[in-house]
């Protein structure tokens, strides 16, 4: 694939193909990110700074904090990641940024900083979607092409994706009100555990009985979800135990078999009607163990499935230089700006 860019300060043309090395950024959130990868699949560096520890304090991302810590980690994660690939700021054919959606303050600090590099190296700036850099993940160290059903689970997003194919991708289904990360999060506090949640309620789902309660599954038509029900379902379960040996084991395991089986049961009516024979699972909640044993199980089925590895499940910045190769192509312009949410229904 040979894409020409122009570079933001000359105007001159960069042709784009499997061995360019993009450099990609990721400030949405709570994790500072650089990484380079040659050809939109093969990484040649990957660094992340998380911020969790600092938001754990507070039992969620404090917008303000996160930006001042992205401000002190971005130098260092763009010099790391050049150390690490061996290479130099003028062997980077084009730069990347994730601008949205996410926190306005957090993203300002990872775009300019990409846009200044790109001026500097009079190189393209490639601006990205958060969403779209989660789905390319999957294009990392794998020959995926579309067609293909991707379930995208983060913790503010939870939608199924047709990409018919690199740049035609409709959304045909989500959540009308929690991301299944933020029903995850919300759930663990309620039993008790810090932030974030949903990795240490799905450890301890591991260990409990799935079927020990049953808990509504909400009816929401077509391809959306939705989890408050579902939220609230638990409180009132949690509720009744008035702190006396909460069976947190399997309320976690139930909790999670509930979670797990709506999203299998809509994916697979997704892949039914498309005819389309391969599905990709994408974002943070990814990394749930459950809900990837479910997908994978399609595999019996004769499905293709494909989910990143954990590393490039959660905030990266591997998953942000792929998409500048495979998705994100039309933004281009100094003076794109970063957007906090999206809404493309
Ligand atoms: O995609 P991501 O890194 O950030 C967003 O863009 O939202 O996703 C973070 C979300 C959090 O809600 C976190 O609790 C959830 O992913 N998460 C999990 C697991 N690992 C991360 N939820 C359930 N099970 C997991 N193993
Ligand atoms: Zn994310």
């Amino acid at each position: 694939m040979n894409k020409v860019k122009n570079t933001l300060f000359s105007n001159k043309p960069v042709t784009i193909d499997e061995n360019s090395l993009i450099m990609g950024i990721e400030s949405s959130c709570d994790e500072t990110a650089c990484a380079i990868v040659k050809g939109g699949r093969e990484v040649i560096a990957n660094v992340v700074a998380s911020q969790i520890k600092i938001h754990e304090e507070y039992g969620g991302v404090i917008p303000e904090i996160a930006a001042r810590e992205h401000l002190e980690a971005i130098n260092v994660v763009i010099d790391e990641a050049l150390k690490q690939a061996g290479v130099k700021g003028e062997d980077i054919s084009a730069f990347a940024a994730t601008v949205g959606p996410g926190l306005v303050g957090c993203l300002l600090v990872g775009m300019n900083a990409a846009k200044t590099l790109a001026l500097v190296y009079d190189k393209p700036f490639i601006g990205v979607n958060h969403l779209n850099a989660h789905l390319a993940a999957n294009f990392i160290d794998t020959e995926l092409r579309p067609p293909f059903i991707a379930l995208l689970v983060s913790g503010g997003h939870t939608q199924i994706i047709k990409v018919s194919s690199y740049s035609d991708m409709e959304i045909i289904g989500e959540t009308i009100d929690d991301a299944v990360g933020e029903a995850y999060d919300k759930v663990a506090r309620l039993i008790g555990l810090p932030y974030p949640g949903g990795p240490k309620l799905d450890k301890l789902a591991q260990e409990g009985n799935p079927h020990a309660f049953k808990l509504p599954e909400a009816k929401v038509g077509g391809y959306d979800f939705s989890f408050s029900g579902l939220k609230t379902a638990v409180l009132r379960l949690v509720k009744s135990f008035d702190g006396q040996d909460m069976p947190v084991k399997d309320i976690c395991a139930s909790f999670q078999e509930c979670v797990s089986s709506t999203l299998l049961k809509k994916v697979k009516n997704a892949l039914i009607e498309t005819g389309y024979k391969q599905v990709v699972l994408a974002g943070g909640v990814a990394a749930n163990s459950e809900i990837r044993k479910k997908i994978f199980n399609l595999q019996n089925e004769g499905y293709e499935v494909y989910a990143p590895i954990m590393k490039y499940c959660t905030d990266n910045a591997s998953m942000v230089a792929s998409s500048a190769f495979f998705f994100d192509n039309t933004f281009d312009d100094i003076n794109i700006e970063v957007f906090s949410r999206v809404s493309n229904r």
